[in-house]
C-alpha cells in the first residue's frame, strides 16, 4: 500500500510524513514536491510534482494507492491545480484521495471557501474514493498576532465575540495520517476543529495570564484592522484577506463543535494554552 503526499515540503505535509513514518516503514511513503531538494530531510522517497507542470503529475503517481492532496497554497490558482492532480490520480490508478478542504466548505462564507467547494465537486465527479478532511483554522495562524500583542500591549482583530475552534497543524496532520492508515475511516467527510473554542478576548486573557501582564483585546472594524496590519509592512492584499477572515469569524465561520478531530486522533486536541506556552518559550519571553 503506497501512500503519496502532496505539499510534503509544507508545514502540514512534513508533519503528516513524520506521523506516517511512526506507524509504517518509510518505504511505502512518497513525498511529492515541486522542490525535491526541500524534501531530502524527510527520509522517504521523493518524486517531483509541480501542480503547474502537469506532465510531472501522472508519472509521479504510478504505483500509488492512496493520495493525500494537501490543498495548494497558491490562492486563486487552486482549482486548476487540484483538477490537474485529480485527473492525474485517475489516470495513474490511485484508489483513494484524502483532500484537505475547509471547515463546512459547502456553506461557509469565508474568502477561502470557494476553491475548496470547487475541488470537492471535482473529487465527487472523479468517481474515486474520497475522504474530505475539512480543516478549520490553524491555531498557529495567531502566532504573529500574539507576538505583536506581546510587543505592543494589546491584541487587535475584527472578530468580535466570534468563537474560534482552531487546532494545531500537528492535530490536523494526525487526523490525515489516521485516515490514510485505516480504510474504515475513508470515504467520509470530517469537520475538523479544536475541542475548545476561544474568542480573541479569551485568547488575550490567556496571553495576559501566561505573560504576566495585561494584554487587552481591541476589536476594530474590518477596514481599520486591515489598515493596521498593512502598517506593519504586510502586503495590503493579504492584510485585507486576514481582516475579511476576521469579519466572517465574528459570525461563527470558524466555530465547530462536531469533535470529529479528537474522535479521529483518539485524544483531546491541543489547547490554546499549550500553544501560547510554546510561543512564549520560543520567543524567549
Ligand atoms: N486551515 C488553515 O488555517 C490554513 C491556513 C493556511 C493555509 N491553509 C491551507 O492548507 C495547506 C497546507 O498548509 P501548510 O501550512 O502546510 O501550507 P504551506 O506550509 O504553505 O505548504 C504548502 C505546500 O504546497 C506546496 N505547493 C505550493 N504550490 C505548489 C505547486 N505549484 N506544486 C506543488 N506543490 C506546491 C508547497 O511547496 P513548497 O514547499 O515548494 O513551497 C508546500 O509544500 C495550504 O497550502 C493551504 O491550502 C490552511
Amino acid at each position: 500500500m503506497t501512500i503519496a503526499i502532496t505539499g510534503a515540503t509544507g508545514q502540514l505535509g512534513q508533519i503528516v510524513v513524520e506521523k506516517l513514518k511512526v506507524q509504517i516503514d518509510a518505504e511505502p511513503i512518497v513525498a511529492l514536491a515541486r522542490n525535491p531538494e526541500k524534501a531530502t530531510e524527510l527520509g522517504v522517497e521523493v518524486r517531483v510534482f509541480d501542480y503547474n507542470a502537469t506532465e510531472t503529475l501522472a508519472p509521479a503517481l504510478v504505483g500509488v494507492d492512496q493520495l493525500l492532496l494537501i490543498s495548494s497554497s497558491e490562492i486563486g490558482q487552486r482549482v486548476a491545480q487540484h483538477k490537474a492532480v485529480i485527473d492525474a490520480a485517475k489516470a495513474a490508478g490511485v484508489k483513494h484521495i484524502a483532500y484537505t478542504s475547509f471547515l463546512r466548505a459547502a456553506e461557509n462564507p469565508t474568502p477561502v471557501t470557494s476553491e475548496h467547494v470547487a475541488t470537492e465537486e471535482l473529487l465527487a465527479a472523479s468517481g474515486l474514493s474520497t475522504t474530505l478532511l475539512r480543516n478549520g483554522w490553524y491555531t498557529e495562524n495567531y502566532a504573529m498576532g500574539f507576538a505583536a500583542a506581546l510587543e505592543h500591549g494589546a491584541l487587535i482583530g475584527a472578530s468580535g465575540d466570534g468563537k474560534i475552534s482552531a487546532a494545531t497543524r500537528e492535530d490536523y496532520a494526525a487526523a490525515a495520517a489516521a485516515v490514510l492508515m485505516d480504510p474504515a475511516k475513508q470515504g467520509k467527510t470530517y469537520e475538523l476543529a479544536g475541542d475548545d473554542a476561544f474568542t480573541l478576548a479569551e485568547a488575550a486573557a490567556e496571553l495576559s495570564r501566561q505573560a504576566g501582564k495585561a494584554i487587552p483585546y481591541v476589536n476594530m472594524t474590518e477596514a481599520d484592522y486591515a489598515a493596521a496590519l498593512a502598517q506593519t509592512g504586510m502586503p495590503p492584499e493579504f492584510a485585507g484577506f486576514l481582516a475579511a477572515m476576521d469579519t466572517v469569524t465574528a459570525t461563527g465561520a470558524l466555530f465547530e463543535d462536531s469533535k470529529d478531530l479528537s474522535a479521529l486522533i483518539g485524544r483531546e486536541t491541543t489547547p490554546l494554552s499549550a500553544v501560547v506556552t510554546y510561543l512564549l518559550s520560543s520567543s524567549g519571553t
